[in-house]
This record gives structure tokens, C-alpha cells and sequence, in this order.
């Protein structure tokens, strides 16, 4: 395997960056994951879009034009023979001296570039039976909507579901109001049929797969409601699933140990999966 670390191309397992790096040191860093399926890059233009915008929130200057961050996206893609999976993106402010502030004069910005083949048969398995999930306390800092690596809380959600036999974490804010899922956007049919997700305030990540979605249920002609919904009303949801870069749309079949629905997949996750290739980008 191979990675793409500031400006050169290194087996993986050679592949490192300075101790003080910024993006190690601070968290100091964005990034995106993208989907690769059948060797195309899924919205590849709105997760640009956003790493922009990641980027100028903190500051960072993007270190190289769009075409050529898509050829080295691609070459690692190339020279890992991904056809279907992901690829990896990560800027950091770069190696400086430990200093909170930012450093002077101005660093080079680190870039890593990264993929892995994902097994559709593997995913398949998991849109079949739907995954459980388990709620958390949304502990995060109050920029979630600027995608950087301080991923510490959605971290140890997601442990805590997995070893409580779940996949996901479904965060919860003050109000008893679901934000999103540690690492997807959390969606539910309520119970008069509509789609409803969190409106994209600083309290989620806008997530890609989500903005696609929003068209996809367009073009299905699917009711779609952007508000705050309780856990309490996703308990009683008709469906419930969550979206992402890595799964698309999974359904959840069961939250806190409590069955959604009849526990099976539903079916309004099922229709919007099979026409999201067909909308993405
Ligand atoms: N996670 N919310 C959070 C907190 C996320 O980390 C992600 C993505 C999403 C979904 O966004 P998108 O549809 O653009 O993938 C929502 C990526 C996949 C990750 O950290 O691996």
C-alpha cells in the first residue's frame, strides 16, 4: 500500500510526519473522506466544496490548487488498485515549534492523502440487516460543522456503542434534541411518513451524503422536513437510519436496546440507497 505525505508518494507502512506537527500536536488539521465506487469519486465537487470551507474557518491556506489535490487523490487510488472505498484527505497547519498561536512566519501546510478498499458484500450484509445504536451526550465543541481530526468525543461514543453491541453513537444535546451520529448524519421517517434530519446549524456536520440525500428525496418526490426531532420521537419513528461517506445509508434497527419499527430495515432507506448513485455526482 501507498500514501501520499507532502509531496511524495511512500509504501504506508514508511509513511510519517514530524512530532510536531500541528495536526498531532493540536488537532490542528481538517479532512474529508470521500467514497470511491466503481473508481469514481462520489460528490467529489461538494467534498472539495468543504474542505475549503473547513480549511478558510481555521485559517489554513489550502495548500495546492483543486486539480492537483484531485491527481494525487487519484494516483493513490491508482497505486493502491482501489476500485471500490475510500480516500482520505488531511491538512494540517503544519511543523512548527509547540506554540498555541499560529506560527510566524507562515509554514507549509501538511498534506496526507490515504486509501483503503472497502468490500461491497461486507456493506451489503450490513444495509440487509441494519446495525443497533446507542445514544451519548453530545460533549462536543460547539464548531462541529467545520470538519477538523479532534474527533476525541466521537471517539469514545463509538467505543462505548461497540462494546454496549452496537455500531454507532447518536449524540444528544441539552434539549434531549439527537444532533447527529459520531461519524454519519442521523435521519428518521416520523410518523406521518416524512423524512426529517437536524437542520444544519453549527451543531452538526453539513455532511455530504446528507446534502445528496436532500436531492435524492427530491427526485423520489419524498416529503423531507429539516428539524430538531427527541429521542423520544426517534423511538417512535417509522424508520431511522444514518448517512456517510463510508455506508451511504444504513439502517438502524435498534437504539438503547429499544426495537425501531418491526426491527427490520425499512423501506424508505432501502428506495433512497438504490437511487443515490444514480443523483450522486
Ligand atoms: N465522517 N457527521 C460526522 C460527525 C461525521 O464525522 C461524518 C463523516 C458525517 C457524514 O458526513 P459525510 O456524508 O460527508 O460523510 C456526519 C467520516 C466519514 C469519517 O469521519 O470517517
Amino acid at each position: 500500500r501507498f500514501a501520499y505525505v507532502n509531496g511524495r508518494y511512500v509504501r504506508h507502512a514508511d509513511a510519517t510526519v514530524h512530532i510536531e506537527d500541528r495536526g498531532l500536536m493540536f488537532g490542528d488539521a481538517v479532512y474529508e473522506v470521500c467514497q470511491v465506487a466503481q473508481g469514481f469519486l462520489v460528490d467529489m465537487t461538494r467534498h472539495l466544496d468543504r474542505l475549503d470551507r473547513s480549511l478558510s474557518e481555521i485559517r489554513i491556506r489550502p495548500p495546492m490548487p483543486r486539480a492537483a489535490l484531485v491527481g494525487i487523490m487519484r494516483e493513490v487510488l491508482r497505486r493502491n488498485r482501489v476500485v471500490n472505498g475510500l480516500v482520505y484527505v488531511q491538512v494540517s497547519r503544519g511543523v512548527a515549534r509547540r506554540d498555541h498561536v499560529f506560527p510566524t512566519p507562515d509554514v507549509r501546510a501538511s498534506l496526507i492523502v490515504t486509501a483503503k478498499s472497502l468490500n461491497p458484500a461486507t456493506i451489503a450484509a450490513k444495509h440487509a440487516a441494519g446495525v443497533s445504536a446507542f445514544t451519548a451526550p453530545d460533549n462536543r465543541w460547539g464548531r462541529v460543522d467545520i470538519k477538523t481530526v479532534g474527533l476525541l468525543p466521537n471517539v469514545l461514543a463509538r467505543q462505548q456503542a461497540k462494546e454496549a453491541g452496537g455500531y454507532e453513537a447518536i449524540f444528544v444535546d441539552a434539549d434531549g434534541n439527537v444532533t447527529e451520529g459520531a461519524a454519519t448524519n442521523l435521519w428518521i421517517v416520523d410518523k406521518a411518513g416524512t423524512l426529517v434530519t437536524r437542520p444544519a446549524d453549527p451543531g452538526i456536520l453539513r455532511g455530504i451524503t446528507r446534502t445528496t440525500l436532500l436531492d435524492v428525496a427530491a427526485t423520489l418526490g419524498l416529503p423531507v422536513a429539516e428539524r430538531r426531532f427527541s429521542v423520544a420521537e426517534m423511538l417512535e419513528a417509522r424508520e431511522v437510519f444514518i448517512t456517510g461517506a463510508t455506508t451511504i445509508c444504513l439502517p438502524i434497527v435498534s437504539v438503547d436496546g429499544r426495537t425501531i419499527a418491526n426491527g427490520h430495515p425499512g423501506i424508505i432507506a432501502q428506495k433512497i440507497r438504490d437511487a443515490f448513485f444514480d443523483v450522486a455526482e
